[in-house]
């Protein structure tokens, strides 16, 4: 018989060892559910290409948001859903007070203090070309946008947001919103900065849910290239410097190797998107029954964290604490 000393299956042989060994762990603290609000739907309605998400009217979001809260999800990235004759070129639909986004805000804040809602700060959702900028003879212009931005984040403020996320990755907008929310006196309003955000082609679903793919062209002027990790280190350094409080790494999932390097090389908080089309690539394979669903999404949140991520913003957070919180 051949003697091993070493023997790593010592560790696994049941559960109750397994469990003592085991070094990373998804928690419901750690998840952020991305929401959708919109002036179009009665009640709610589910999104074709993301079964199980749904664009909720401004009523049923509190139904959504006080079962979310019941289980013990306390952190809301909220996005809107609005009407195609109210975006233009300046997103001035995003400042309206009296709009779907604030007003839902300022709503949810009201009946839920203890909810942390994270605004969207984006021209997208609002722009007539589904643009993150303000498009001047086909090109994004980026100090004209980041201007919006500005108000944009500070009517977000003022209406009752928690945390503001630019996430349009525009150059110099972390610094510039900082600024704002500073002078106005929101020094309490943290910003998630969409740090390296790529020009990927897993954010179908998402466009689908808010109408908001671009009306020409692509995301390629302003979002990271997929081939590049050194480019994201100066996208982090430049947001540091700018005051993020929490730096992010989106998609998840094909660039778990850029959560690692930002873990590596930053003390502030990681938060990693898993983004629209992973969710959809899992459901539809689920759906199929060609994956074991539950496990897949599991084992998917979990190589999140193992990979360094602290925060996980997923659709999955919902049916993810539903089946982890209340066992
Ligand atoms: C744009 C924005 C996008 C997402 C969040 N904010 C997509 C895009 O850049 O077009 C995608 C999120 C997802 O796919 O789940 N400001």
């Amino acid at each position: 018989m051949k003697l091993n000393i070493r023997r790593p299956r010592r560790n696994r042989k049941n559960a109750v060892i397994r469990n003592l060994v085991q070094e990373n762990f998804v928690s419901v603290n750690d998840l952020i559910y991305p929401l959708f609000v919109s002036s179009e739907v009665k009640d709610k309605q589910e999104i074709s290409s993301m079964p199980g998400i749904y664009r909720f009217s401004k009523d049923a979001l509190l139904f959504e948001v006080e079962e979310c809260l019941k289980l013990g999800l306390s952190a809301f990235a909220l996005f809107p859903h609005i009407s195609e004759n109210l975006k233009n070129n300046e997103a001035s639909e995003s400042w309206n007070d009296k709009g779907l986004y604030l007003s839902t805000i300022s709503l949810l804040k009201k009946n839920f203090p203890e909810a942390f809602i994270i605004t969207d700060v984006a021209m997208d959702p609002y722009s007539n070309y589904g643009h993150d900028g303000v498009v001047k003879d086909n090109e994004i212009l980026n100090d004209e946008t980041l201007e919006i931005l500005g108000k944009m984040a500070l009517a977000q403020a003022q209406i009752g947001a928690n945390m503001v996320a630019p996430s349009d990755m525009m150059d110099g907008r972390v610094g510039y919103i900082r600024k704002i929310l500073d002078e106005n006196g929101f020094t309490n309003v943290s910003i998630m900065a969409y740090t390296a955000k790529y020009a990927s082609g897993f954010y179908g679903p998402f466009r689908d849910a808010l109408d908001s793919a671009p009306k020409f062209g692509d995301k390629k002027t302003y979002q990271m290239n997929p081939a590049n990790s050194r480019e994201a280190l100066i996208e982090l350094e430049l947001d540091t410097l700018e005051g993020a409080d929490i730096v992010m790494v989106k998609p998840a999932l094909s660039y778990l190797d850029i959560i690692h390097l930002f873990r590596q090389n930053s003390n502030l908080p990681v938060a990693a998107y898993n983004v629209s089309g992973e969710y959809a690539m899992v459901k539809a394979a689920g759906q199929k029954n060609w994956i074991d669903e539950k496990r897949v999404r599991d084992e998917i949140l979990l190589s999140i964290k193992r990979a360094g991520a602290d925060i996980i913003l997923t659709y999955f957070a919902k049916e993810w604490a539903k089946d982890n919180v209340l066992k």
